[in-house]
């Protein structure tokens, strides 16, 4: 089918049963806030525009949606049927079918959403469904005789036979927009929580003549949504399950599965090794043959294929191929390793570019520099990129030899194929295929140690 859809995702409520000063819906599972599964997952089915309802600390949700993605302010917050009424105005001008979506419910499949768009072609409404063990909370479907849909009851207003029924509500549905919110006019608050409740469109569509479909989950889990701390932690649980065994189909390695966190949006090519303890998140891509961890967090970066990151911290940094970085790296934003560059142990890089088959191997601080092909920085060499005001650059040609501990004060030039001798704090530029020796003179005086120790001896004997 191919209707345009517009989706509606509700996040207006308290979410109160987390306890957070936080607005629920962004609070994260897998790294990523709730909200922006829900888009995510409303993008992935298609919709064509994805509208946000939100209300409590609306400004916090509404910096949280990801780009593209509209927000609505909902300031009459009386009900899920007054929630998709706010968007009235919004989608005035729409045709089409409106999906309705919570921000809390992550485990929602794309495809699923997909599918109840496509059952609700030609027909008013239809509700996506789950058959559950445990029912309690949620509106019951009640069926006619011949299994059609008659109306959603809420727990709250539901008899003892009503409460006995496991087919609930998820809260999911699609909506014809042609005529949609002027059945929307048509819901009361005559019921026990005194809110207008948008399940009540089932009645108000009949009454009409309005067709209503269902559309019933063949897997339970997709309709859990997210009320509380534990929910938050099942809900994670879930999702990374799913997400690992995609990525293990798909040939990458993960040895402990239950020990690897790959967000949803990431991307990771056949043939990765993701070992244990391993974070990968917000848009991250890792390419065919990297090695990733163990004890790695890796987080809006591009490694390239065949590098390999060893307890390591990745952020909005891009890795070439062939590089290897850590243990114990932290590759800052702004990072560029090209190819076959090595970031050692305990190397902290921030918005630098480490030219090709350069290395940075051991306890080094590089910020804002720019270093060229094939240099070696010796152990313990830093940039002092700031002067307690301003940051400065350092710029380091091809071939470059810094001796250990070398202090390059920016800003500062080396030229191709210059030389530092070690421990020399660098001021001033530095020509190429010069050394550069910026350090006292070493005085040694004959003796003089043993002379000491003798004295040491004496005075104790003396004592
Ligand atoms: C709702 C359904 C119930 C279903 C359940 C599934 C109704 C009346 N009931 O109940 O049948 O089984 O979801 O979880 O719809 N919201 C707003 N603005 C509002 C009110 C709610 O944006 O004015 C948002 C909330 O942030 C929340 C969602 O809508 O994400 C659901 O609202 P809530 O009041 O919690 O409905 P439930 O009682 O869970
Ligand atoms: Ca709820």
């Amino acid at each position: 089918m191919n209707d345009r859809v517009i989706a509606l995702i509700l996040a207006a409520g308290a979410g109160t049963r987390m306890k957070s000063e936080k607005p629920k819906v962004i609070h994260e599972v897998l790294g990523t806030p709730l909200i922006q599964l829900a888009a995510g997952a409303a993008a992935s089915a298609g919709a064509d525009r994805i509208v946000a309802i939100v209300g409590h600390k609306s400004d916090i949700v509404t910096a949280a949606l990801p780009a593209g993605v509209e927000s609505v302010y909902q300031s009459d917050r009386t009900g899920t049927a007054k929630a998709v009424a706010t968007a009235h105005q919004a989608l005035a001008d729409e045709t089409g079918y409106l999906l309705v979506m919570y921000g809390d419910m992550p485990l929602l499949r794309p495809e699923t959403l997909r599918q109840l768009c496509d059952v609700c072609h030609g027909k008013a409404m239809a509700v996506l469904t789950a058959t559950v063990e445990n029912p309690s909370g949620y509106g019951r479907i009640l069926r006619d005789h011949d299994g059609a849909i008659i109306d959603i009851v809420e727990d709250k207003d539901a008899a003892s036979e009503v409460l006995a029924i496991h087919e609930i509500n998820t809260g999911i549905y699609c909506f014809a927009l042609d005529g949609l919110f002027d059945r929307l006019g048509r819901i009361g608050n005559d019921n026990a929580q005194k809110e207008y409740y948008l399940t009540d469109m089932v009645k108000v569509c009949r009454a009409e003549g309005a067709e209503v479909t269902t559309l019933q989950l063949t897997d339970p889990a997709e309709g859990g949504g997210v009320n509380s701390r534990a929910q938050l932690a099942e809900a994670n649980a879930v999702l990374q399950r799913r997400v690992n065994e995609r990525w293990m189909n798909e040939g990458v390695t993960i040895v402990a599965p239950d020990l690897v966190w790959i967000s949803p949006d990431c991307e990771i090519a056949p043939d990765t090794e993701i070992l244990p303890m391993t974070t990968i998140a917000a848009k991250s891509h890792i390419a065919s043959g990297a090695v990733i961890g163990p004890s790695t967090r890796i987080y809006g970066s591009t490694v390239g294929a065949g590098s390999v990151i060893e307890e390591s911290v990745v952020r909005d940094s891009t890795v070439g191929e062939n590089c290897t970085v850590g243990p114990r790296a932290y590759l800052r934003p702004g990072t560029v390793l090209c190819d076959g560059a090595k970031v050692g142990t305990s190397v902290e890089i921030k918005k630098s570019v480490i030219g090709p088959g350069s290395k940075v191997p051991h306890l080094s601080y590089i910020g804002d520099a720019e270093l060229g092909g094939r240099v070696n920085v010796g152990a313990g060499s830093i940039t002092c990129n700031y002067d307690g005001a301003a940051k400065h650059a350092t710029v380091i040609g091809d071939d470059v030899f810094l001796g250990s501990n070398t202090m390059l004060v920016a800003p500062v030039t080396l030229g191709d194929g210059a030389v530092t001798g070690a421990g020399s704090t660098i001021t001033d530029d530095v020509p190429a295929d010069a050394l550069a020796l910026g350090r006292a003179l070493q005085v040694n005086k004959e003796g003089w140690a043993k002379r000491k120790r003798k004295a040491h001896q004496e005075g104790i004997k003396n004592e």
